[in-house]
């Protein structure tokens, strides 16, 4: 046994189980079996992630959480306020150092590793201010621990400001809207970087996301990371951009490279845009990406959210649940979940509820969205925990918006991205057995809140899967017996008049409509307007009440007025609903 493995197995016992430095990349850390999925709790307070790890996440099978940024940054309600530090003490709106700690270690407690956003590129970019934990500064001056020197001061631009990203030199050495970039080419700030970075791993984070990764060379990340005490998980923002010179595969010997190409041909394929298609989607290491076992991959983060750089919670007809699906599902990349608040369409809004998380049991409360407990995401973490590093097999496409495929003996996946019912028979490397749906439900000692799939001993199983949905199978989740719910195609047509920005959601009383949980509802497309449609797969023969609502640009919702709608699925065949706004 080598000396790291024996130190390995001394933090084993000593930390409940859970090794935060052990290894340095989350798929080494984490073999077949393990637990990768990273959830980015977004703006998310120490306290309330603490008690999240605890309830929630670990029980779930979440590997980590990634932490909004811990250091001392200027004020202000605005959630890219964390993005301008000031000092390195470990004050943010979230908490302090004690909360953080204790964050860190209820998480761990529970399985969980701490992921630390930290930003190494700059400070903040006011001409001057007092931080959150009461440190002045100015621009290029924070006492004690930066002065002029410290920085770049590129002069390639008016006020050294980013303009021209073929220039590698003025991306890496002017500054990022105006914010002051600290010259991580010199040994000072290399060595207060680090040391940075090595007081939070001697708190315990499992990990680090480097904030702007792609504005320090390559060699400077290198270096500094290279003085980390133990071997953290690492993963860099490098924001890949056509023709530009730097480019993500120069960061990949240092850790993870987040795979923005991932989430815009994840946007383009569930839309349906550009050409694109979700067929598309099969071999992922073949298209000139960083390689699947270096990429960190998400349907979204904070910024994409809000810059139309991916889906979001507001996409049509159920893309952003299908992506996470199929993100969660496919072997390629480390995945990250974000988990959010509403009202992102206002891209300077911050949290919600003074930064204190808040779920309900299968979705969002208080203004948080909690994509994290959706019973569908939650489901597919089950899934990717137990088929672990099997290959891809059995790989279906019916048409460019239908895709099915296995991972090994483990698991099977059918996405259904197109605005009909795929009925078919697939071809599984599954035992024979009945299965659980963890896309509808969950299995809990042998019984199945969702729909149950029989796999016969051939490895075929006959599957309706409804207009814009999935359903997953996999060998930790036992089904209920039996051969599959029948499903029906309900087409809705509702005419809504609306201003611009303003978007019509479908919600209701069953799962498929979201359990009346706004954040889940069904965005329809206004493919005839005022006419605006969805096609959902809804059980036959099944009564259910259901609204349409508006959801504005500020996220929030303006229902119809009452009474509910009520409407009953046939027991078979298809059923069209036309309804006006009232
Ligand atoms: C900071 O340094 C730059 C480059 O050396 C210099 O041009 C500038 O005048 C300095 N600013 C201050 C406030 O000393
Ligand atoms: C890191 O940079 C310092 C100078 O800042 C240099 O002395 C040292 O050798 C470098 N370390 C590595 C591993 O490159
Ligand atoms: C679907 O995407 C594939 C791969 O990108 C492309 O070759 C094909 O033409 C697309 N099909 C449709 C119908 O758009
Ligand atoms: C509509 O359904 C919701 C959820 O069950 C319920 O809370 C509400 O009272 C219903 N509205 C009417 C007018 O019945």
């Amino acid at each position: 046994m080598k000396l790291s493995s024996l130190v390995c197995v001394l933090f084993w016992i000593l930390s409940l189980g859970f090794s935060p430095l052990c290894s340095s990349r989350v798929h080494e850390r984490a073999p077949a079996g393990d637990k990768d999925v990273i959830i980015q709790m977004f703006e998310w307070n120490w306290d309330s992630i603490a008690a999240e790890c605890t309830s929630f996440i670990g029980p779930a099978g979440y590997g980590f959480v990634q932490a909004s940024p811990a250091q001392e940054h200027i004020t202000g309600d605005q959630w890219w306020t964390d993005y301008q530090p000031v000092s390195y003490i470990l004050t943010s709106k979230r908490g302090d150092r004690a909360q953080y700690q204790n964050m860190i270690n209820t998480c761990r407690a529970a399985g969980v590793g701490v992921i630390a956003d930290t930003i190494w590129n700059h400070m903040s970019g006011l001409d001057s201010g007092v931080g959150v934990a009461g440190s002045s500064f100015t621009h290029y001056n924070y006492p004690g621990i930066y002065d002029n020197s410290s920085f770049h001061h590129c002069g390639l631009e008016p006020d050294d400001t980013i303009v021209n990203y073929d220039n590698r030199l003025e991306v890496q050495t002017c500054q990022l809207d105006g914010l002051a970039d600290l010259a991580t080419d010199t040994e000072p700030i290399r060595e207060r970087l680090a040391a940075y970075a090595n007081d939070l791993i001697s708190l315990g984070v499992s990990g680090l996301r480097l904030d702007a990764a792609k504005h320090m060379a390559a060699t400077d990340v290198a270096n500094m990371t290279s003085r980390l005490v133990g071997t953290p998980y690492v993963t860099q923002e490098v924001i890949w951009g056509a023709g530009e010179p730097i480019q993500p595969s120069e960061y990949i010997g240092i850790g993870d490279v987040m795979e923005f190409r991932y989430t815009t041909a994840l946007l383009n394929s569930f839309l349906g845009s550009n050409g694109a298609n979700i067929s598309g989607l099969q071999d992922l290491d073949d298209q000139g990406w960083v390689p699947g076992d270096l990429a960190n991959v998400f349907v979204a983060d904070h910024d994409t959210e809000r810059n139309q750089g991916s889906l979001n919670a507001n996409s049509p007809s159920n893309t952003y649940l299908l992506a996470h699906i199929f993100s969660l599902a496919h072997p390629f990349g480390t995945p990250t979940v974000l988990s959010s608040y509403v009202g992102f369409t206002d891209s300077d809004l911050g949290a919600p509820n003074g930064n204190s998380g808040t779920c309900s049991e299968n979705g969002g409360s208080d203004g948080w969205i909690c994509q994290h407990r959706w019973t569908a995401i939650v489901g597919m973490v089950g899934f990717r925990n137990e088929v672990g590093a099997a290959s891809m097999t059995n790989w279906v496409s019916a048409s460019s918006q239908q895709i099915a495929f296995g991972r090994g003996s483990a698991g099977f996946v059918a996405i259904n991205n197109a605005d009909s019912t795929w009925t078919t028979t697939f071809e599984t490397s599954m035992p024979e057995g009945s299965y659980c749906d963890v896309v509808s439900g969950s299995s809990v000692a042998g019984i199945c809140s969702g729909y149950s799939f029989t796999v016969s001993s051939d490895g075929t199983s006959n599957v309706v899967v409804p207009a814009r949905t999935a359903i997953a199978i996999h060998t930790g989740a036992q089904g209920s017996g039996g051969t599959s719910v029948s499903t029906v195609a309900v087409s809705f047509q509702e005419t809504a008049t609306t201003t611009f920005g303003e978007n019509i959601f479908l919600v209701g009383s069953v799962p498929q409509l979201g359990s009346w949980d706004t954040t889940q509802a069904i965005g329809l497309s206004p493919t005839n307007y005022p006419t605006w449609t969805v096609t959902v797969g809804l059980p036959a023969g099944t009564t259910f009440e259901y609204k349409f609502i508006r959801k504005e640009t500020d996220g929030s919702v303006v229902w119809e007025s009452d009474p509910n709608r009520s409407d009953t699925t046939p027991s078979s065949g298809t059923q069209t609903v036309v309804t006006t706004w009232r």
